[in-house]
């Protein structure tokens, strides 16, 4: 079995993998990207963020995000799409204009009308609002909050479930996967969100962990218990694993562990419905740029070869 396959029979709806523009020139990429007894979902990496889609107001590139969707649909992958609200890879017209309240919030649901409305039926989820939390689950300073206040997130939920009554509607996050004052404002968003009488189907624990310092089998359990017990879903939508590079061998044999117990903990829930890997090659990953002197996060080489031991940790979870 694949890695899509084997969370197929263990009743998860995917396993999948970011996919960036680098990537779908380079044919051997291609190749393992569309094998979907590995990949049976794909996310954009960059392609659907606003600084894509609109980068000045009211003007609509579809093009990349619909290159990524046409990949899934020849593979029969499933979609997730991300993300809509976000202060990161946000165009500086959206902070820098101006806005008062109601213009903000108009131009916040025209962006996201405008974008479910497009992708309308190939979309599975969207991640409807990205990061809107400090690390001490305080709101996140951005154009949207500090214009619009907390209600700037039901505002968008409701804006994508009126374009798309059938996608799932996720909020994302960093460091949510351990319990502690993040992850307990995620929950408060949840609550807010469904306070205010508006659908949020799940919450996408990103899982940008590193080697020896990712969360045991019973934490992912308990942590994902805490946010299904409110009602929604759960998907790990952009695990990576990253180490100090090169990676020793007892980094990668930890590594392996690290995986298999990201797996278990999704095992763990019936409401865990998947997970991404942020790419699936080190090759293409957006760690060492951001990270100085660390990569090495993903179960495929720089040279696009397997690495087995990560592969087969992600297999046995
Ligand atoms: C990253 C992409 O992988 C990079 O190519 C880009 O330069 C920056 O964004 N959290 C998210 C993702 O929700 O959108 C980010 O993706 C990684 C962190």
């Amino acid at each position: 079995d694949g890695l899509n396959t084997r969370a197929k029979n263990n009743g998860k709806l995917y396993f999948g993998t970011a996919v960036d523009s680098s990537g779908q020139s380079d044919s051997n990429y291609m190749n393992i990207l569309s094998n979907s007894d590995d990949f049976g979902q794909i996310t954009p990496a960059n392609a659907m963020k606003w600084d894509t889609v609109e980068r000045s107001r009211n003007s609509f590139n579809f093009g990349p995000g619909d290159a990524v969707a046409n990949i899934a649909a020849r593979n029969g992958q499933f979609l997730r799409c991300h993300a809509l609200v976000w202060h990161s890879q946000l165009p500086s017209w959206v902070g820098s204009s101006g806005f008062n309240n109601a213009t903000l919030i108009q131009v916040m649901k025209n962006h996201i009308t405008q974008t479910v409305t497009h992708w309308k039926g190939k979309c599975g989820h969207w991640d409807v609002v990205n990061e809107a939390l400090n690390e001490d689950g305080s709101y996140r300073s951005s154009p949207f909050y500090n214009v619009i206040g907390e209600a700037f997130l039901p505002i968008a939920f409701a804006a994508a479930a009126a374009a798309d009554p059938d996608v799932k509607l996720y909020y994302n996050d960093y460091n949510i996967e351990t319990p502690g004052a993040k992850a307990s404002g995620a929950q408060r968003i949840v609550r807010l969100i469904k306070s205010y009488g508006v659908k949020i189907d799940g919450v996408g624990q990103q899982a940008h962990l590193i080697v020896g310092q990712s969360p045991s089998v019973a934490t992912w359990t308990s942590n994902i218990n805490a946010f299904t017990s409110l009602g929604v879903d759960v998907a790990i939508t952009e695990l990576d694993i990253r180490t100090k590079t090169p990676a020793s061998s007892s980094a990668v044999a930890q590594q392996a562990i690290d995986y298999a117990n990201s797996v278990k903990g999704c095992l763990s829930n019936t409401r865990c419905v998947g997970i991404t890997i942020w790419d699936f090659t080190d090759k293409y990953s957006w760690i060492p740029s951001v990270f100085p002197g660390e990569g090495s996060a993903l179960p495929w080489d720089s040279n696009l070869q397997k690495k087995q031991q990560v592969y087969n940790g992600i297999l046995s979870g």
